[in-house]
């Protein structure tokens, strides 16, 4: 593939293209960034990179976060772990609370709010330190050791958090969350302000393009079972509501977080990372999601 001739293309498809999204506000610190930033970042798993854009800012990865979460739990409970979260598309907002009353508490899937609020449980009752241990495992993922939370971040969460305050004590009225609601929620919204550029990212996602070994240090971090498992949840689960209108387009592996960042993975060629802040009506990238189909499409390849 050339890569470099591919991405002088991205350069001029960028051009064409209107950006009509809207900048998140529900939390009200994610809507202090620059709307028209833009990055964009390949890495392939032996190691080569292509980028554009501010592919060194920073910016808050928000749901990104719960593949390395649900890579943790995964790791831990094995098979177990599908008692207390489910692996089906939800076909709703990430947020929604409807569907987890008619399910008496047990989310569809480790990616809406919901699930990744059980996961978090799940971290607190299995870790000493979870908060640490998760940082660590980003850190060793993309080889920079100062990737940390941003407490100006998930505490504008936590002020404004009230959709996932009352989807965690739903689910502590079935008996799905174990430890005390508040520090779930702490943990939670601290995982989800955490901050990275695109560089990191396609860096640290790339042992789901590689089978489960972290290319960087040969490290396996998941069984190469898991690694295909977690990225059929990323293909079912990633975009919520909006992800048939992903595999159909785009046709990779993907997640999507409201700080504008989408990752995706070609197994067994690379790993990709794009940041454009303002969102479509599903809370996904507008930019992002039209660049990812333009690369699929110029490329003729997917996993489909
Ligand atoms: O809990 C929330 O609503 C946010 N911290 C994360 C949501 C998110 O990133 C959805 N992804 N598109």
């Amino acid at each position: 593939m050339n890569y470099k001739k591919l991405f002088k293309e991205i350069e001029t498809e960028l051009e064409k293209i209107e950006d009509l999204g809207e900048v998140a506000t529900y939390i009200p610190e994610l809507h202090n960034v620059d709307p028209g930033k833009f990055a964009i970042h390949l890495t392939t798993i032996d190691n080569q990179h292509y980028s554009l854009g501010n592919s060194n800012d920073k910016f808050s990865i928000q749901s990104i976060s719960k593949v390395f979460a649900l890579t943790m739990a995964f790791n831990l409970e094995d098979e177990k772990l599908w008692e207390r979260v489910g692996v089906e598309p939800s076909g709703t907002p990430f947020n929604s609370l409807v569907q987890l009353e008619y399910e008496k508490g047990f989310p569809r899937n480790p990616f809406i709010n919901a699930g990744a609020l059980v996961i978090c449980d799940i971290l607190i009752s299995r870790l000493e330190n979870p908060k640490q241990e998760l940082l660590k495992l980003i850190r060793d993922l993309c080889g920079n050791p100062d990737i940390g939370y941003c407490s100006r971040i998930s505490e504008s969460e936590r002020l404004t958090g009230h959709r996932n305050t009352a989807l965690v004590n739903l689910m502590k009225s079935f008996g799905n969350i174990k430890n005390v609601v508040e520090d779930v929620l702490d943990f939670y919204f601290n995982l989800c302000s955490i901050e990275m550029n695109c560089k990191e990212l396609a860096q640290a996602f790339l042992y789901l393009a590689s089978h489960g070994v972290n290319p960087l240090t040969k490290e396996r971090i998941v069984t190469a079972s898991k690694a295909k498992r977690i990225n059929a949840i990323m293909q079912l689960c990633g975009f919520y509501d909006e992800a048939g209108e992903f595999s159909f387009k785009v046709g990779l592996p993907g997640k999507s977080g409201v700080g504008g960042g989408i990752i995706a993975i070609h197994p067994g060629k690379y790993s990709i990372a794009v940041w454009s802040p303002k969102l479509n009506a599903k809370g996904n990238s507008y930019k992002g999601m039209r660049i990812l189909e333009f690369l699929t499409t110029r490329t003729k390849s997917s996993i489909f």
